[in-house]
């Protein structure tokens, strides 16, 4: 067996938040250092008590540090139209049983990355605020950081606009940074996460399987899937779940390495990642991430149902 992959997770739970934390917790593949939380589908406050909830319940013990009220720049958007006014709307959660750390998430990330014996893997599910700030604050810990698993962007469109996702458009100064690092990105973008189906029938295999986790995923599932089936999706689109299960499971991804970059100006397209396949002939779009484009659907949603199955009862 493979040593675990030592992740931070940074996040805006958020149901597929939640689901990643599912995801990394269950599996052997992933260690789970930190947990660090970004304003995005709801408030700060409220994605940081989810996210200690969400840790509660799942049965996380790392530390858990709140992140930055707003974007770098630019006032926060929130999404209660989708995950709703608590930003984890559906089922009742236990109380938190962990403690919120004193330190910021900045601060927790940098000391993550300061005591761990090799490099970490930033797992980033939501607006990168935090990664950003970790990247100017503390330029001297970059080679500690193994590469970044990103939700977020879009090649081809986007959601929250025409031309924007909404992770990147809550902070598009934040993603441009990131993007711009240097670092090995790999971006979980609506090109595949879109294809990242949790469908009625899914829901159902879900419930059939026993213990309290599974009870609450297929009440978040149900939730989360109300507003995209209004809007004609079928099944919710697990995002958040790809950038944890790229890791897991990398063989269920195909992927290419692509240029990125973020536009952080203009009326329509603030927000937009513009993408360049290889085989430009100048340097100036030389590839510097690898987008996830397509996924094995089925495998995904075994990966998903066997974790949550690992919870306790069977699939
Ligand atoms: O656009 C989808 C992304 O925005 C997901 O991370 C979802 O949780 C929201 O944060
Ligand atoms: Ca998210």
């Amino acid at each position: 067996m493979m040593r675990p992959i030592p992740v931070i997770c940074d996040c805006d739970p958020g149901h597929d938040d939640a689901m990643m934390l599912l995801l990394c917790q269950a599996s052997p593949r992933i260690r789970i250092l930190a947990v660090t939380t970004s304003c995005g589908n709801q408030t700060i406050e409220k994605t940081t008590y989810n996210a200690l909830r969400v840790c509660t319940l799942l049965g996380i013990r790392a530390p858990v540090a709140k992140g930055s009220p707003k974007p770098l720049f630019g006032q926060p958007i929130t999404a209660p139209n989708i995950h709703g006014q608590s930003g984890l709307d559906g089922p009742n959660l236990p109380e938190p049983a962990v403690p919120l750390s004193p330190l910021t998430a900045v601060e927790l990330m940098a000391q993550t990355l300061r005591q761990s014996d090799e490099p970490v893997t930033i797992l980033s599910t939501g607006p990168m605020t935090n990664t950003a700030a970790l990247l100017l604050a503390h330029p001297e810990l970059k080679p500690k950081i193994a590469g970044i698993s990103l939700m977020g962007g879009g090649i081809a469109h986007g959601n929250w606009t025409p031309a924007a996702e909404f992770n990147v458009l809550v902070d598009p100064e934040a993603a441009d940074l990131v993007f711009r690092s240097g670092l090995p990105i790999t971006m979980a973008g609506l090109d595949v996460t879109l294809k990242a189906l949790i469908t009625e029938t899914d829901i159902r295999r879900i419930e059939s399987i026993s213990g309290e986790v599974a009870r609450v995923v297929a009440q978040w599932m149900e939730f989360f899937y109300a507003f995209h089936k209004s809007i004609g999706y079928a099944g919710a689109p697990l995002h958040d779940a790809v950038a944890a299960a790229w890791l897991i499971r990398p063989e269920l991804f195909v992927t290419q390495q692509m240029f990125v970059r973020v536009e952080t100006q203009g009326d329509y397209c603030r927000g937009a990642t513009i993408g360049a396949r290889p085989g430009r002939t100048d340097q100036s779009y030389a590839p510097n991430a690898r987008c996830i484009l397509d996924l094995d659907r089925q495998g995904f949603v075994d990966l998903v149902c066997e974790a949550v199955a690992s919870y306790g009862g069977a699939t």
